[in-house]
């Protein structure tokens, strides 16, 4: 399993890179935007003077056409690259295309499981998964992780499971139970799973007569 962090803001992804557990970056147009830029090709570089790990950034095309032109000039950047395509009719026709290139591509905005399915015989190499935003809409976002990984793993699929709008350390634990290949979450996710007042009170109860002392 790896975890990436889903942000481009520069700061979030040094200090996500300083943990040492983190492998990727994840964007999408709204969190590029929110960086105050429209300029993604320059904001994928500024990305990746400060981390050697897989980015996985968006297309913004309607049609096959447009996503494959543009999924193409991304790869040309980087080959830590992963081009996210939307995953819809001409999505689908766009990864179909672009993993016969060996373009690496990660279907995006999923939310069903026979979704899932369409973008694995698609050749995709990831699956986002919107697990919060399926809850959102009432629907249960875990039981889909679940599904979808049983349903690859039952299949022998190489699609990995990527699992996205996750927010909070038990939903990291929740899709990490049901066997995810990686989850993507913002940097505060990542600090908050690491974070816990009862270890800083334990910590502090074992140091508190060693103060000014050192090893
Ligand atoms: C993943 O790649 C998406 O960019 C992201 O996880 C969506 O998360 P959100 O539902 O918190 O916007």
């Amino acid at each position: 399993m790896r975890f990436f962090v889903d942000t481009a803001n520069i700061e979030d992804i040094k200090s996500a890179f300083d943990l040492g557990i983190i492998s990727g970056v994840t964007t999408n147009p709204v969190i590029i935007q929110r960086e105050g830029t429209y300029d993604i090709k320059g904001q994928i570089a500024k990305i990746r003077a400060v981390c050697d790990g897989e980015i996985f950034t968006q297309v913004l095309g309607g049609t096959s056409g447009e996503m494959i032109e543009q999924a193409r000039f991304i790869w040309s950047w980087d080959k830590n690259i992963t081009v996210k395509i939307p995953l819809n009719i001409e999505g689908i026709k766009a990864v179909s295309r672009l993993s016969k290139e060996g373009i690496r591509t990660c279907t995006t905005i999923v939310y069903t499981a026979a979704q899932a399915m369409a973008a694995a015989l698609a050749g995709a190499s990831y699956a986002a998964l919107f697990v919060n935003r399926s809850n959102a809409e009432g629907r249960d976002g875990f039981e889909f992780v679940e599904t979808v990984t049983e349903l690859y793993r039952k299949n022998d699929i190489k699609t990995q499971v990527l699992a996205a709008s996750v927010n909070t350390p038990m939903d990291v634990v929740r899709v990490a139970l049901a066997g995810v290949h990686v989850v993507t979450a913002p940097y505060r996710t990542w600090e908050d799973m690491i974070k816990n007042r009862s270890t800083d009170d334990t910590l502090e109860s074992f140091l508190a007569d060693w103060k000014g002392r050192t090893i």
